[in-house]
């Protein structure tokens, strides 16, 4: 199977803003804020990649971990869904700090609210990880949607995997769910390390036992987003792969906008394709494999 990996597009869209009389002084700090760095995110950019993957019949299904937006707003939600609307059918998406940044976002499950059938097929609760069944079961993945994505205090962006998830991902597996694909998981927030003072501000608390649960189920692939910048590590016994943001507006090579593409057989990842935007070409373009 050939999955695509975007991540942390973060949409942008203050429209709501305009009319919306009950914003507090936090929240109205933080709009001006992300209002004035709104270059750093392009709608080309974002565009540009769900053309290309909207038109690529090579690719089985698409995933974009975490960040659609920057301060969960119903504006943002509703644009990030038309923009993404394209790929309807072979997407799915999973909720990242952004996606949930106020306790009213979260506590009204907006997201869920927005995103639901993207994530969840069948009538089966609401509950992460969700799970997806694509291809046939001797070729196919298992895909498992966790959410790592809580509401913090303003730039605080630390996140968790809930214990219930973890006892629902080892439901799952006694179940027999996954029916012989290969699993593949989901989570916003990175799993590696980035130093004292960025774990405790940014990062996944409990990230080692989220591993060696995800070992245990026999995930061979994790996939994540939130720091922005490409990174990857097998640990576990799992490939742990950080696609970057699929959106920044940046020259500097570690930072450039991208997607991967991967490659996914019966024992795990194949091959990754990492695609980075070309402003010279208007289009992301095959970086490495
Ligand atoms: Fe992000
Ligand atoms: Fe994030």
């Amino acid at each position: 199977m050939r999955i695509a990996h975007l991540s942390d597009i973060h949409v942008l869209d203050l429209t709501e803003v305009r009319w919306t009389r009950f914003l507090n002084k936090r929240l109205t700090g933080l709009v001006n804020l992300v209002g004035h760095r709104k270059n750093a995110h392009p709608q080309a950019l974002r565009e540009t990649a769900v053309a290309e993957l909207a038109v690529a019949p090579d690719i089985d299904h698409v995933v974009v971990t975490g960040d659609l937006t920057n301060l969960a707003l119903e504006s943002e939600l509703t644009r990030a869904r038309e923009l993404l609307s394209p790929l309807a059918g072979r997407l799915s998406v999973i909720p990242g700090n952004h996606d949930v940044y106020t306790r009213g976002a979260e506590r009204s499950r907006r997201f869920e609210g927005h995103f639901g059938d993207w994530m969840w097929t069948g009538g089966e609760g609401h509950h992460y990880p969700w799970i997806k069944l694509l291809g046939p079961s001797d070729a196919g993945v298992a895909l498992l949607g966790f959410s790592s994505a809580v509401a913090r205090l303003p730039f605080i962006a630390t996140g968790v995997v809930s214990a219930a998830q973890i006892a629902r991902l080892g439901s799952l597996v006694s179940e027999g769910a996954f029916g012989g694909r290969t699993p593949v998981a989901l989570v916003h927030h990175n799993l590696h390390a980035r130093g004292f003072r960025k774990d405790k501000m940014h990062g996944l608390s409990g990230r080692e036992a989220f591993l060696t649960a995800l070992e245990q189920a026999g995930v061979k692939l994790l996939l994540h987003g939130h720091t922005h910048v490409a990174h990857r590590m097998h640990a576990h016994g799992l490939d742990v792969i950080g696609s970057g943001s699929s959106t920044w507006a940046s020259e500097d090579p570690r930072h450039i906008a991208r997607y991967n593409v991967y490659d996914v057989g019966p024992g795990g990842l194949e091959k990754v394709e990492i695609r980075t935007y070309s402003a010279h070409a208007r289009a992301f373009v095959t970086h490495a494999t």
